[in-house]
């Protein structure tokens, strides 16, 4: 699932993997100085494509960076055609850097920012069946994490710490509160309400997450977007994660605390994953 792809798109090319290079020099690769987006594609209709386009819009536009996206379309279509996925289930990534420049800290003028993405084959029709295992970590990240850039260090390194745990994800903490996870938004349920952190500086504000709480009013489920603290997290009744290729993921576990027994999720995030797909069905909402 997470292989590399025979072909990439690079600056407006399609190569094969291999024939495809970026120069030293791109402010990808010596500042992580770029933005990207996952994004997954059921029966040749993008998830939530104009929303994922704006939020990508926005985070070039919370790094000052221009680049005109009405120009990714045709290339992905293309990209999508040529790897045989127009018609098929598969995620996109994509990514825009800076592009090549001297290295010097101050914004270069006039480069030609660098545009890669890839497609891969994905099955994402299906609720993700994993019971998570989750580890409460501490948000080492910036302060900017709205926003959905390449340097992902603090993220991966939290990752892997949960990996080495033998956890699937990362439960970040900052100032005594959940915030979100290393790769992924998180939700808790007590008695019926449900509690995420409120899409500030301090998380990325997930598509999912979006979808989530869009489902929870058709639900008639009350959202409070409010942060929890890192003891009551283990108090509450549910708790799980989202995110585009997670999906809705229920945390069995989180550090020593079970929130519940066998591989049964709880009632409130089976109805939820039941509700995604069937919007992931609905080709007119998915827009
Ligand atoms: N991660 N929070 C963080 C830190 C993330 O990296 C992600 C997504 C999310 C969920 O966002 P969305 O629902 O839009 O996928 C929340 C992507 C999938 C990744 O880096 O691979």
């Amino acid at each position: 699932m997470y292989d590399f792809p025979d072909k990439v798109f690079l600056n407006g090319a399609i190569l094969a993997t291999s024939e495809a290079k970026v120069s030293v020099f791109d402010r990808g690769f010596l500042f992580g100085d770029g933005v990207y987006e996952v994004m997954t594609c059921y029966r040749g209709q993008i998830f939530c494509k104009e929303t994922h386009f704006q939020r990508l819009y926005e985070s070039l536009k919370k790094i000052n960076l221009s680049f005109a996206m009405d120009g990714i379309h045709e290339p992905l279509d293309d990209l999508l055609q040529a790897c045989d996925l127009d018609d098929k289930d598969c995620m996109i990534y994509l990514q825009i850097t800076r592009g090549v420049a001297p290295r010097k800290h101050a914004f270069p003028k006039n480069t030609m920012p660098t545009l890669m993405m890839y497609a891969l084959p994905f099955s994402g029709l299906e609720v993700n069946q994993t019971p998570m295992h989750v580890v409460q970590l501490p948000d080492y990240r910036w302060h900017r994490c709205d926003i959905k850039m390449t340097s992902l260090l603090g993220n991966v390194m939290s990752h892997a710490n949960a990996k080495e745990q033998n956890a699937h994800e990362a439960i970040l903490v900052r100032n005594g509160v959940v915030t979100e996870a290393s790769h992924s938004n998180v939700f808790f349920v007590r008695d019926d309400l449900l509690y995420t952190h409120p899409a500030n500086e301090l998380i990325l504000n997930g598509i999912t997450r979006q979808v989530v709480i869009r489902l929870c009013k058709e639900l008639k489920l009350k959202v409070r977007e409010e942060a929890v603290g890192k003891a009551e997290a283990l108090q509450m009744d549910e708790a799980f994660l989202t995110g585009t290729t997670t999906r809705i993921a229920s945390i069995k576990q989180m550090d020593a605390h079970l929130f519940y027994q066998g591989d049964e999720a709880g009632t409130v995030t089976k109805a939820l994953q039941e509700a995604f797909l069937n919007f992931q069905f609905d080709s007119s909402r998915v827009k």
